[in-house]
């Protein structure tokens, strides 16, 4: 799925459209636990971006429900007027249609909702979609992603077809959104096999099928049948929490370690090489400007098969995951 073997730095998408292999990932906050405060901070954007776009990224990985677009934008924005930067030079991804959040985290509502809260769901997808357009302060995203495929709660409308129904109206929306040039490529998130069959039962059109899967993969979390379908069907897979946010100490794990040692590199930089030497694009994020060069520089060495091996072999335990499991949503 990469542009060839010898440059993993961008794939080219099933639409023509080319996307780097790796974005910055724009959700700040705690949703894991590590800390008392659980939800979004999206204060934390100014300078992480800032750090970011003088590091060099041009790719943005965002969502409405970040509540961070609009500092994104301001500073995408204030480079646009220096003219240091141009709006050709970024890939933005954004993502909208994320349900009511499980109640420990403090989000707003107006930026969620469950499809069978919403009387007209294609012009709520449509609104939100001018919404963070405005927000981004431009008239286009790069890339649009349908962010769950549905609730994490109950479907209340009695209809069991309801909630696939809803993820095709969805979807519909976007293939509008996208004719009109809002979005130069659509795609999805948390999407099991299950959720992209029906889609693409719904939606039969071969040039209508998902650019992009964006999924929680790391060390610690993997499903290779599900990058297996993804990779017969011409879809990107995309790792998001590439470092499990953090959480599990899986940076520290001895086998990561002990590979980062043989190549001089840090643990951060082998997951990532590990996630594009695997087929994959990744959305790693930090705050510190050392780590944001850190994880570009993934380019000079490759891991052994024995290496990717090792790696993938940690993931074959119990799953841990910092977000949901996709599974659940009907
Ligand atoms: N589609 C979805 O439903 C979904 C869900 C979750 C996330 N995402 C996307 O994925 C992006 C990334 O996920 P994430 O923010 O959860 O976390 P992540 O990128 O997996 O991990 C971030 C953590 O790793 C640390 N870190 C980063 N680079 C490092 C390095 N080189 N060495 C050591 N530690 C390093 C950071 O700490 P420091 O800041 O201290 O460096 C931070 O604690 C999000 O921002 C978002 O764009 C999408």
């Amino acid at each position: 799925m990469h542009d060839s073997a010898d440059d993993l730095r961008a794939v080219t998408l099933h639409n023509g459209v080319t996307m780097p292999s790796i974005a910055f990932g724009t959700a700040f906050g705690d949703w894991v636990g590590a800390t008392d405060f659980q939800g979004f901070l999206p204060e934390q954007a100014w300078r992480a971006v800032t750090l970011a776009l003088d590091n060099g990224y041009r790719a943005f990985d965002g969502a409405r429900v970040y509540g961070t677009e609009r500092i994104v934008g301001t500073l995408f924005g204030q480079r646009f007027a220096s003219g240091e930067l141009t709006r050709e030079e970024l890939f933005i991804t954004t993502k909208l249609a994320h349900p009511a959040a499980p109640p420990h985290i403090n989000i707003s509502h107006k930026r969620t909702w469950d499809a069978d809260k919403v009387g007209d769901i294609a012009q709520r997808v449509r609104d939100d979609m001018v919404d963070t357009l405005d927000d981004l302060g431009l008239g286009y995203v790069d890339l649009l992603l349908v962010h769950w495929p549905g609730s994490f709660g109950m479907n209340t409308t009695g209809d069991p077809d309801f909630p696939r129904q809803a993820r095709a109206t969805i979807w519909r929306t976007f293939c509008e959104l996208a004719d009109k040039g809002a979005a130069r490529a659509i795609g999805v998130s948390n999407f099991t096999i299950r959720h992209l069959r029906q889609l693409m039962e719904d939606v039969p059109e071969p040039e209508r099928r998902p650019v992009v899967n964006q999924v929680e993969i790391h060390p610690y979390c993997r499903d290779p049948e599900l990058e297996a379908f993804c990779r017969e069907r011409g879809i990107v897979v995309t790792a998001y929490a590439p470092f499990a946010s953090g959480a599990f100490g899986l940076l520290q794990d001895p086998a990561l370690v002990g590979i980062a040692e043989r190549h001089g590199k840090t643990t951060g930089q082998v997951v990532l090489r590990w996630h594009v030497q695997s087929g994959r694009t990744a959305l790693p994020k930090t705050s510190k400007a050392k780590r944001m060069g850190e994880n570009r520089d993934i380019y000079d060495f490759a891991l052994s098969d024995e290496e990717m091996r090792a790696i993938d072999a940690l993931g074959a335990g119990e799953t841990r995951r910092t977000c949901p499991d996709p599974s659940n949503v009907v």
